[in-house]
């Protein structure tokens, strides 16, 4: 009990030093509006069962969550991101549940959509990853956080594709590896990320990593469809604007090719 009891004051004690880190940082509204009592709680509780060891400071401020780094298990570098409650597109994210078979009837409040979010996250990334396609490994969740390995380290995040400088033989081995990985998840995995970029794309160890899938949508879903074809179309302008490489055409040739083997 002693013990315990420690170690939540330890906790505490690191995330009022991460508070402070935040203050710090130019968005001051982030720190009010992510860490609710009830974050805390489940935070702590995250903790309690060793899946998080402690948190540092913000690594991204999205439009629905925040990224944080952190310290997991073994001191593994990991990356805990808060859905935020308030102000996140809910009636938006209600699209994306609605016509998955997994999350069809969610229906209630702001919270129970953003848990449902989470947890349509984390099955994503776990899909993904059993198919082969480069994710950060999914570690935990609870309520609206999602724990997951840090791509990069936990003092460098591995930067979004579109920050980096590829030479012309990286860039093509590049989109090669994405349009595979299209045609994985559609093919093995049943699912379109449904906002595939250069955005959410890391590139790490000469690597492309998939990211941020809380909206990525089975095939029974109406618009998956629509969804493939505007990844697509967005991998491939990404690279013919800044390599002259790659077309919606060769994507399509993976996934046909994906769909016969
Ligand atoms: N596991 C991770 N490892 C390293 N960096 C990460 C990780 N997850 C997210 N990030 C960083 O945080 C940013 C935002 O993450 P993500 O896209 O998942 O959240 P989001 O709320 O959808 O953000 P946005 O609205 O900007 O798309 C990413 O672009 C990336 O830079
Ligand atoms: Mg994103």
């Amino acid at each position: 009990m002693i013990e315990e009891s420690k170690r939540q004051r330890e906790f505490e004690a690191r995330i009022d030093l991460m508070r402070e880190r935040i203050k710090d940082s130019e968005d001051l509204k982030v720190q009010d509006e992510v860490f609710d009592r009830r974050v805390l709680m489940d935070l702590y509780a995250l903790a309690s069962k060793g899946v998080i060891e402690s948190l540092g400071g913000p690594v991204s401020t999205g439009k629905e969550a925040n990224i944080f780094r952190a310290k997991g298990e073994e001191g593994a570098d990991i990356a805990v991101k808060i859905y935020r409650i308030n102000t996140s597109n809910f009636k938006a994210m209600q699209n994306y549940l609605q016509g998955d078979p997994r999350f069809g009837s969610i229906k209630g409040t702001k919270r129970a959509i953003i848990v449902a979010w989470t947890r349509k996250e984390f099955r994503n990334l776990t899909r993904a990853e059993e198919v082969g396609v480069k994710v950060p490994h999914p570690i935990a969740m609870r309520e609206n956080i999602l724990v997951m390995e840090m791509v990069g380290d936990g003092e460098n995040p591995a930067p979004q594709i579109k920050d980096v400088a590829l030479e012309p033989e990286e860039a093509q081995e590049a989109f090669e590896k994405i349009a595979e990985y299209v045609s994985l998840l559609y093919n093995r995995a049943n699912l379109v990320h449904a906002d595939l970029s250069e955005f959410n794309i890391l590139y790490e160890d000469g690597e492309p990593v998939i990211i941020d899938m809380g909206q990525s949508v089975t095939l029974e879903h109406p618009m998956a469809r629509s969804f493939l074809e505007r990844d697509m179309w967005n991998v491939a302008r990404h690279f013919k604007k800044k390599y002259g490489i790659g077309s919606e055409e060769a994507i399509r040739e993976k996934l046909r090719a994906g769909m016969k083997s």
